[in-house]
């Protein structure tokens, strides 16, 4: 089968590479790709947010599947233009995406499903943002309501940063703070007619979204990863699976729009109990680098699974044991900003390095030839690396980032140093 991934970041990255070493997948095609998507598959110039074009790319190629990446073409509707022209696609349409693209829509979502999740006011003017923030009191959470890419939610004691958050949003959701540890949790969701929705958890990762070590600093799209989470109770996934995505998925089907693809619940372990932070509609990155680590399963079949109804028809996903750790490398100024053009150099040995490879997200071929690997974005790189435990695949993981160099350079230093961390 051929195979197009939609997107340019280091989770399509991941994907076309699960995807490239499926044996049932002949061809992996990408748009519109980086570097490292090119050593994996064939890269098309294509905007990923226009769906008539994805879906003409798609026709072009006869693609069997094509897996939309992003947030932003799913909200987008690209799913849709995709579906429309009858070939499989994995990932929900504009209007199931909305779970991610308004946080107000997922709250309306998890109340009328009973699912936890932390009380929450959605508002419009500085007034009801003070009002809803001496509601909850400190520590304050302030979300912006639409897309921003991990990075518009700020949770902070100062009062005055929480109202400025607001003030700088157009429309904000204002919630109660959630304590202990966080957890990633994918689950793969197909929908018919017959059957209903059907839903496979993958293995719980953890993400690291402060960008200092310590969790300090403002929030990232994520500076880091690992998988399997052995300190979180045994029951865990059982749990969520009943408690919130089995729900979540009734409901939205209950609404006439059946949710596909991948749904992403960001957990808090709290003293009262699992709550969900917030939902995305689409693999978590740089959780998924990790996760197809240790995936043993073929990608395609569960992917195609999902995308036509029939996910119930095969084999839940298989976990290699060990595990696997991510270590995201970003540009000067990252998150404030990023910085691009820097030439990247160890790619090579660090990918040569036993048990690890290197996945792109910000990067492209430029410098005075156009042929050196340089920096392209806030998250430049990640390195991965798989072992018997998380130390010694963390140790394989920071021996990887020793040997890459860029000016400006970031990475955190304690990705997984303490697997049972109370927060990340
Ligand atoms: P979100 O974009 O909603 O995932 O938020 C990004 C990050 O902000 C989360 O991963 C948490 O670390 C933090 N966060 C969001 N909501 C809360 C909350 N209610 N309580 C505590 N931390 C939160
Ligand atoms: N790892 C956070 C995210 O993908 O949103």
């Amino acid at each position: 089968m051929k195979t197009l991934v939609i997107g340019t970041g280091g989770r399509e990255h991941a994907l076309a590479r699960a995807l490239s070493l499926d044996p049932g997948v002949t061809e992996v095609h990408a748009a519109p790709g980086n570097p490292g998507i090119a050593a994996v598959a064939t890269l098309h110039p294509v905007d990923p947010l226009d769906g008539e074009a994805v879906a003409d790319l798609a026709e072009r190629l006869g693609a069997g599947l094509v897996v939309v990446g992003p947030e932003a073409p799913l909200v987008a509707g690209v799913a849709d233009a995709v579906a429309a022209r009858g070939i499989p696609v994995f990932g929900p349409s504009g209007e199931a995406a909305q779970l991610e693209g308004s946080k107000t829509f997922a709250k309306d979502v998890m109340a009328a499903a009973g699912v936890p999740t932390a009380r929450a006011h959605t508002c419009t003017t500085p007034e009801e943002a003070a009002a809803a923030l001496d509601e909850f009191g400190p520590t304050y959470v302030v979300k912006d309501d639409g897309l921003a890419a991990g990075k518009g939610v700020v949770v902070t004691d100062d009062r005055a940063e929480a109202l400025a958050h607001a003030a700088a949003c157009e429309r904000v959701v204002i919630e109660e703070f959630l304590d202990g540890p966080e957890v990633s949790l994918f689950a793969l969701c197909s929908w018919s007619e017959a059957d209903g929705a059907t839903v496979y958890p993958l293995q719980p990762a953890q993400d690291f979204k402060r960008i200092f070590d310590g969790d300090a600093g403002p929030n990232t799209g994520g500076m880091g990863a690992y998988t399997p989470l052995l300190w979180a109770p045994v029951d865990l996934v059982e749990e969520v699976l009943r408690d919130v995505l089995q729900p979540t998925v009734d409901e939205m089907a209950r609404r006439g729009t059946p949710f596909t693809g991948l749904l992403y619940a960001g957990l808090a372990l709290t003293s009262r109990g699992i709550r969900v932070i917030e939902f995305n509609a689409r693999f978590g990155d740089p959780e998924t680098q990790p996760l197809m680590a240790l995936l043993d399963s073929p990608l395609s079949p569960l992917l195609l699974g999902a995308a036509t109804g029939r996910l119930g028809e095969v084999e839940p996903p298989r976990w290699k044991p060990g595990a696997a750790v991510a270590v995201v490398m970003a540009s000067k100024g990252y998150p404030e900003s990023s910085s691009s053009g820097d030439v990247i150099t160890g790619v090579e040995a660090a990918d040569a390095l036993p048990d690890v490879h290197v996945i792109h997200a910000g990067t492209a071929l430029g410098g005075p030839a156009g042929d050196d690997l340089v920096t392209a974005g806030g998250r430049v790189l990640a390195v991965i690396a798989t072992g018997d435990d998380i130390a010694a695949a963390r140790a394989a993981a920071y021996d990887g980032v020793a040997r890459i160099a860029f000016d400006g350079a970031q990475s955190r230093s304690d990705i997984a140093l303490h697997s049972s961390a109370s927060s990340a």
